[in-house]
């Protein structure tokens, strides 16, 4: 099976490239491939390409220009964040649902000097703001949670913890890798000092994203080398990458006006009706709180896992059971486990998230094939429980 004839629904893993965002990185491996830090014409037109895409991302943000660090992707972005502003004796406030590019950094960062604090969610989702105030701790230096949940697309009170972040003089770092282009973001309003995005999930490319840092934050640079960046990210820049990350957020940031994203809940929403009409004893984590537009994750009683997604696999469905980078691990979902799912509930639900390549066509395509794949999951499982096991021999 070709990618064409795949029905994509794994977005929150990657999204396609969109062939306006691969015209403005053609260029830059060709005329434009000049050294932006040289002084020549071809250092200097590069530099022009970055100076747009900066302001690109920049207004996706409601940022400054100046405030934008280019970074190799989210993952880059949440290290850069966390081990730039701690320093050994600090305390960091993160959530138990974060991706792993926050929760490994803190446990790096606990093996060299810091403490950290996982607050946990209740039973939808939700990191509570009150918990966020009673991790406080006089040697707290940064709260970091995320912007929008990567597996259920739940949206985290982001606005109320960036008030707790400056009523206790505390830095807030924002993980909004997931929640760009999804919903409207301005930094001012939100109140975080540092915010990370990635370009692959707004339909740019792999292996480049941004790291917006207040004025005046003190960062410190995790890689040593020249003076990119204003000092705060050395090394050469993936000047191709930059302008297609610049292309997609101006992209992302006039989907949010111009009915894209809305089309992208009508199709979610589609999806989920479906399923859960079609399919018995299914049901949506986190349905009653708010979620980024285009992600769902659903429950199936006795069947889900990574047997489903390789059935539906089978069928031409690409689909998951959560992040990309844990897949194949056979651990049942953190995330899903901290809302109070148990193994076998969070084994069973799986992630479906949209982009804007999908259609009404495709979802109305793949939700009887989704019905037909978990019935059949079943029936198969009601027979293993069935069959009378063969007497022991003596
Ligand atoms: C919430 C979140 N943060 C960070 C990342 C890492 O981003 P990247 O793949 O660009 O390193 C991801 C990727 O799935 C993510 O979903």
């Amino acid at each position: 099976m070709n990618e064409s004839s795949v029905t994509y629904l794994d977005n929150n893993s990657t999204t396609p490239v969109l062939p306006e965002v691969l015209d403005t990185m053609v260029p830059c491996f060709a005329e434009r491939f000049g050294n932006p830090s040289s002084l020549h014409c071809c250092g200097q037109r590069a530099q022009a390409a970055m100076k747009l895409a900066r302001m690109r991302v920049a207004a996706l943000l409601g940022c400054l220009p100046t405030e934008i660090v280019f970074t190799s992707g989210g993952t880059e972005g949440d290290n850069l964040a966390l081990e730039g502003m701690m320093r050994p004796g600090d305390h960091l406030i993160i959530s138990a649902i974060e991706h792993s590019a926050i929760l490994s950094t803190g446990g790096w960062l606990e093996r060299h000097g810091c403490e950290v604090t996982r607050v946990g969610v209740n039973s939808q989702g939700q990191v509570e703001p009150d918990a966020v105030r009673h991790a406080l701790k006089p040697n707290t230096r940064l709260i970091s949670i995320m912007m929008a949940n990567n597996e259920t697309g739940i949206l985290q009170p982001v606005h109320e913890i960036g008030k707790i972040a400056a009523e206790a003089d505390v830095w807030f770092h924002t993980d909004a890798v997931q929640a760009a282009g999804k919903i409207p973001i301005l930094v001012d309003a939100i109140g975080c000092d540092l915010l990370t995005i990635s370009a692959h999930k707004i339909h740019g490319p792999q292996g480049v994203g941004a790291l917006y840092v207040r004025r005046g934050v003190p960062l410190l640079p995790q890689l040593h080398g020249g003076h990119q960046e204003r000092s705060r990210r050395p090394g050469t820049e993936n000047v191709a990458g930059i302008a297609g990350l610049g292309r997609a957020s101006e992209i992302a940031l006039s989907g949010l006006t111009d009915g894209s994203v809305e089309r992208l809940k009508v199709l979610r929403d589609r999806l989920e009706s479906a399923i859960v009409n079609m399919i018995p004893n299914t049901r949506i984590n986190g349905s009653s709180v708010m979620r980024v537009p285009n992600t769902t994750n659903i429950f199936f009683e006795h069947a889900g896992g990574d047997a489903l997604v390789l059935a539906l696999d089978e069928l031409g469905i690409a689909i998951s059971r959560g992040a990309a980078c844990t897949a194949g691990s056979a651990d049942p979902s953190s995330v899903l486990m901290a809302m109070g799912l148990d193994g076998e509930q969070s084994r069973s639900s799986l992630r479906f998230s949209l982009g804007k390549q999908n259609t009404a066509e495709e979802i109305d395509k793949v939700a009887p094939l989704i019905a037909e794949a978990v019935a059949q999951q079943r029936q198969s499982a009601a027979m293993f429980w069935s069959t009378p096991t063969a007497p022991t021999p003596v």
